[in-house]
Order: structure tokens, then C-alpha cells, then sequence
């Protein structure tokens, strides 16, 4: 029933989308074209470098059958229309935050429980976990969404036109946040304003002033250009940024047994080698801030602890939402 109203609520947009689409002269008669969209830029980022390799991977691999066509940069889909245009087949590969998924489950909110992962080490290990496995079928049964595996994308960092020591720093700002509402929650409790934004958004919305500050990774705080309009950014590690590579049960459905085989194999791949390189990355886009003439400032361990404190309360608000055992796992990972 919800698969049939996203559609009918999105077709006009996806007749118009296909169209500019439609061909694709990169790849070769015969070849089936899989589009792959997603929200991010630059060259140096762990998400552009994971899905351009998995394309490279496929179309040499699975050359004449199989033809990966990535758009980057919200320039096919944005956010918030890129999983309505998986639901109705018009893109057959998405790799979107973790944060987006509220509308489809609640489980993913444990990925953004403020500190619930010291680093992305043990957010891996919760994602190679029992329970980290299982997540990837979240919504198989409901809206045949289908998860081929998580990249990391690195831990999240506040920026505001202010400089930020102290949560009660924030008091009475706008933040941009993804629509995700233990984000929502998050700021909240730091005295401030969340307000959902499509990431393609925000550097206008911070040039502005329609928001003041947001939390991002390294490599997209960088690559988005977000330092050239805020004061400065602070190493707060506060929560995790996260990706679903995931396609459709319908695509995956789709293909002959033998290729399915092989597209999952390199995606596992993939996956495997975009989770070894994402910590280099954020260095290097961390230094490339500095580089450019963007300010960080860096926390003590006591100051560290009052972000500690103000947020700890969110995490009982979803409690049950997400379910305490999927928590503890991924607490204890
Ligand atoms: C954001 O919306 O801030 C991020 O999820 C964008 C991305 O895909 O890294």
C-alpha cells in the first residue's frame, strides 16, 4: 500500500527525471544500465571514491551484461526523492545516510544515538555483528529495500557562525539536521533548534543565515565547502555518519542467478575495502579544512563530558522505538 502511494505521489517527477536519463552513452548496446545516485562531491570523498570503485569493479567484471552509471551530487536524485525513485525503479543503486530511513524503520536510529560509538572501529564491529547483519533487511518485508552493506563515513563534528566549547554554546541556534529524529532530539536538548534539510541545502542555508550551524563528517564538511561560511568547527565525535549501499529486492530479483552472485560478491568487496580507507580519508579532508583556512577547535576530556551529559537523555526517548537489546549490542560492540 505505501510502496503504491510513494509512487503515485512521485511519477510525475520520475517521468520527467527518466527522460533526461533515458540513454546512456557510456555504456555499451546490449548492457543493462544500473543507475547509482547519491548526495555527495568532490574526489576526495569516501563515498564518491566507494561508489565510482564498485562501478569501475562491475563494468570491467561484468562487462557486456552490466553497465554502473553513477550520478553524484544530488545531480539524478536528492534526498528526498531518492529512495521514492528506488521504490518505483527508476535508480537501481543508493547510498544514503543512515539518518534518512525514519519513515521506513525505526531500528536505524541506533546508528544515531549521540556517542553511542567511541569510533568507527566499533561501529564496524556492530555491523559485522549478528544483529549489525540482520539490520541490512530491515525493510525487505515492507518496502523491499534491501541493504548490500554499510560504509562508514566517518564521525560528525559541529560548526556553527559561533564558536562552539560548550552545548549551552548553542543555546537559540538553528541547526540543519537530516530527518532523523533522535538528531531532532539531540539538538533539542542542547537548547537549540533542529531544522530538516536536504543535504544539497545546506551551504546556501548556512550562507544565509536560514540556519546557523550543522554536523557533518570531515569529508563533507569539506568537499560542501560548509567552513567558508561558519566560524568554526568543533571535534565533538558525536555521532557516527553511516551509509546503506542498498538496491531493491526487485533488482536484485531481477538478475540471472550467476550475476546476482558476482554483483554481491564485489559489492561485499567493495564494502570490505571503502571501510579500510575511510579513516585516511577523513584525515586527509580534515587537513585539507585546516589547508584551506578553516578553524577547529578541539575539546578536553571534561569538556567533551558535558556534550556527554546533555545528550545522554535522548537515548531513553527511543528506548523502545529502536529496542534496548539492538542498543546494548551495539553499546557494547
Ligand atoms: C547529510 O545529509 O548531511 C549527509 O547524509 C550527506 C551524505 O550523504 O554524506
Amino acid at each position: 500500500m505505501k510502496k503504491i502511494s510513494l509512487a503515485l505521489t512521485t511519477l510525475a517527477l520520475s517521468f520527467a527525471t527518466n527522460a533526461a536519463f533515458a540513454d546512456s552513452s557510456a555504456c555499451d548496446p546490449g548492457e543493462r544500465v544500473v543507475k547509482f545516485s547519491h548526495v555527495t562531491g568532490g574526489t576526495t570523498h569516501p563515498k564518491v571514491v566507494a561508489a565510482n570503485n564498485f562501478a569501475a569493479r562491475v563494468n570491467k567484471e561484468m562487462n557486456g551484461r552490466l553497465c554502473v552509471e553513477v550520478f553524484p551530487n544530488s545531480t539524478l536524485f536528492g534526498d528526498s526523492k531518492e529512495l521514492e525513485a528506488l521504490l518505483l525503479g527508476d535508480v537501481q543503486l543508493l547510498a544514503p545516510s543512515l539518518s534518512k530511513f525514519g519513515s521506513y524503520t525505526p531500528k536505524y536510529g541506533v546508528f544515531d544515538l549521540p556517542f553511542i560509538f567511541k569510533n568507527m572501529d566499533q561501529a564496524i564491529r556492530f555491523t559485522n555483528s549478528p544483529q549489525g547483519k540482520d539490520l541490512l533487511y530491515a525493510m525487505k518485508d515492507n518496502v523491499g529495500f534491501v541493504g548490500l552493506g554499510y560504509w562508514m563515513s566517518g564521525m560528525k563534528y559541529f560548526s556553527a557562525n559561533k564558536k562552539l566549547i560548550l552545548p549551552s554554546d548553542a543555546k537559540g541556534l538553528k541547526f540543519r539536521v537530516q530527518t532523523s529524529d533522535v538528531a531532532k532530539a539531540m539538538i533539542e536538548a542542547m537548547g537549540a533548534s533542529p531544522q530538516a534539510m536536504a543535504f544539497s541545502e545546506v551551504y546556501g542555508a548556512l550562507q544565509t543565515g536560514v540556519v546557523d550551524g550543522q554536523e557533518n563528517t570531515w569529508s563533507n564538511i569539506y568537499t560542501k565547502k560548509f567552513y567558508e561560511v561558519q566560524d568554526s568547527i568543533t571535534e565533538t565525535d558525536h555521532q557516527l555518519l553511516a551509509y546503506l549501499f542498498m538496491t531493491s529486492q526487485d533488482f536484485l530479483d531481477s538478475l540471472s542467478p550467476a550475476d546476482r552472485k558476482q554483483f554481491l560478491q564485489i559489492a561485499d568487496e567493495v564494502t570490505q575495502e571503502a571501510n579500510q580507507s575511510v579513516k585516511a580519508k577523513e584525515a586527509e579532508n580534515r587537513a585539507n579544512i585546516l589547508k584551506a583556512g578553516g578553524k577547529i577547535n578541539t575539546l578536553t576530556p571534561e569538556q567533551r563530558q558535558i556534550w556527554v551529559e546533555t545528550m545522554k537523555p535522548v537515548w531513553k526517548k527511543f528506548q523502545n522505538d529502536i529496542g534496548e537489546n539492538l542498543i546494548n549490542a551495539a553499546a557494547n560492540s
